[in-house]
């Protein structure tokens, strides 16, 4: 059997698969993010641990079958420890907003850190964060012994090794993409020595064992730890996007479109990453709140978790003047703004609910389509399209999707990509598969046909952003 493990923002999910890739069970455990000051979410690791500890006790009857286990982890998150390995502070997660003055210095300068890392600095990634530490809480940063992101928090508790991958650490403007190594301009810039990073490795390359104390408590029997990877990277994986042609869309708290390319290449915008998969590179465009204005709307406005009602309600429901912008976090792709805020645009006394919850799939779906705009305009071509995360699990979703790109949706039994690429890495580093067998284990359970046109929607939708950033900049 093989464990795959995904750290997500609003949870920690978990799959076991049999020996051929099938799953058999699941668990997972959810969490909370803590809004704090100055737009700034954060995680204490803590909680991470809890939920680990929540779903491996509840797996523990498989665990002495696992062969191998690997984590998928939410990206650009700033954890440390001092040299006690305690951890200093609060992780500060990947959509953060409170580094503008960092960010903006670090992008007076673009081609050089773009030229040094093959992206430019985000609110959200890691070196911003580090900056604004040594900007605003020196103590802390001078006791950092240990640098790490979320997932590689898990690997060294579990395994006691101070490791992490290319996939994931490309979120940290540390590494240099496309030599897939660290960069030492971009340490000297962020104040830092080699020492304090983890070593870094290959997705399915096997970082240890299980500690003995831990495989005692949870039943494992020298169950291998592979290096894990990013959540949009393993979320490829999960759905056989590895190769040209293809891309994917994850519908998780945050929202992406990632498409696999052979080589890191400029593209004609700033406003999309390019970060290193499993193997070779992808591009990708990522918008901090997709599912999340779904929770926003239905769990916190309205007070309810009855998705489906809101889902029955939607059908044939006419949205055509009805415009939802989703920037209820700031956005990144492709605006890079942590001050973009979200709108309705369009009420009028006939709107109801319901044309307001088919609003937000759709802005949301439009804001995707933004970043793909970019993507097709530097000359790559997709077609497979496929969509995973928990927003893939509304229908409807999916079938505006397909509208808007009007392109063929595909999407999996199983919605969880991330868990599901980890355990591919788990049986990689097994080697029970190759990355040339991904195919044979992905399998997809429903196709969407495009059927409304949305083209000329979107003509409108895209003159929405520059016609607000004034009053969202004021
Ligand atoms: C990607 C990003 C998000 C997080 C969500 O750049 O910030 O997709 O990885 O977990």
């Amino acid at each position: 059997m093989y464990l795959g493990i995904d750290l997500g923002t609003s949870g920690l999910k978990a799959l076991i698969s049999d020996d051929e890739g099938k799953i058999i069970e699941s668990s997972s455990a959810s969490y909370d993010v803590s809004y704090v000051e100055n737009n700034g979410t954060e995680q204490d690791p803590e909680i991470w641990i809890k939920a680990l500890d929540k779903v491996l006790i509840e797996l523990k009857n498989y665990l002495k079958e696992v062969k191998a286990l690997a984590i998928s982890g939410q990206m650009h998150g700033l954890v440390i420890l001092d040299k006690f390995d305690n951890v200093i502070r609060p992780c500060i997660l990947w959509n953060d907003g409170r580094t503008i003055k960092e960010n903006n210095l670090l992008n007076i300068d673009k081609e050089f850190i773009y030229d040094n890392t093959a992206n430019i600095s985000y609110s959200g990634f890691t070196l911003p964060k580090l900056l604004w530490l040594y900007n605003n809480e020196r103590d802390n940063f001078n006791k950092i012994n240990k640098i790490m992101l979320p997932k590689d928090y898990l690997i060294y508790y579990l395994t006691g090794n101070f490791v992490s991958d290319y996939t994931d650490m490309s979120g940290t403007l540390l590494l240099d993409v496309k030599n897939r190594c660290y960069n030492k301009e971009m340490l000297k810039l962020a104040k830092i020595e080699i020492s304090q990073l983890p070593i870094l490795k290959e997705s399915y390359e096997v970082v240890g064992l299980i500690k003995p104390e831990l495989s005692l408590k949870y039943g494992f029997n020298n169950t291998k730890v592979a290096t894990g990877g990013a959540d949009n990277a393993l979320a490829a994986l999960g759905t056989g996007t590895i190769k040209e042609g293809y891309c994917n869309i994850s519908l998780g708290t945050s929202g992406t479109i990632l498409i696999p390319i052979k080589e890191v290449k400029k593209i004609n915008s700033y406003g999309l990453h390019i970060f290193s998969h499993i193997k070779d590179s992808y591009i990708m465009g990522c918008i901090l709140s997709a599912a999340n204005c779904r929770k926003w709307w239905l769990e916190d406005v309205l007070k309810t978790n009855d998705y489906l009602a809101d889902e029955n309600e939607m059908i044939n429901v006419d949205t055509a003047d009805l415009y939802f912008l989703p920037y209820l976090q700031g956005e990144r792709s492709p605006h890079n703004n942590p001050l973009a805020k979200g709108a309705f645009i369009g009420l009028t006394n006939n709107t109801t609910k319901a044309m307001m919850s088919k609003a937000i799939l759709e802005g949301v779906g439009f804001a995707l389509y933004d970043s793909y705009q970019i993507v097709k305009a530097s000359g790559i071509k997709i077609n497979n399209l496929t969509i995973c995360g928990g927003g893939s699990k509304s229908k409807l979703w999916c079938q505006i999707i397909a509208d808007i790109f009007n392109m063929e949706v595909k999407t999996l039994a199983n919605e969880q990509g991330p868990s599901f690429g980890a355990i591919i890495l788990a049986m990689i580093a097994d080697n029970k598969i190759t990355l040339e067998d991904v195919d044979k284990l992905v399998n997809y359970t429903n196709i969407y046909y495009p059927k409304f046109d949305y083209s000329n929607k979107y003509k409108y939708y895209k003159k929405l952003y520059p016609a607000l950033k004034n009053v969202f900049n004021s």
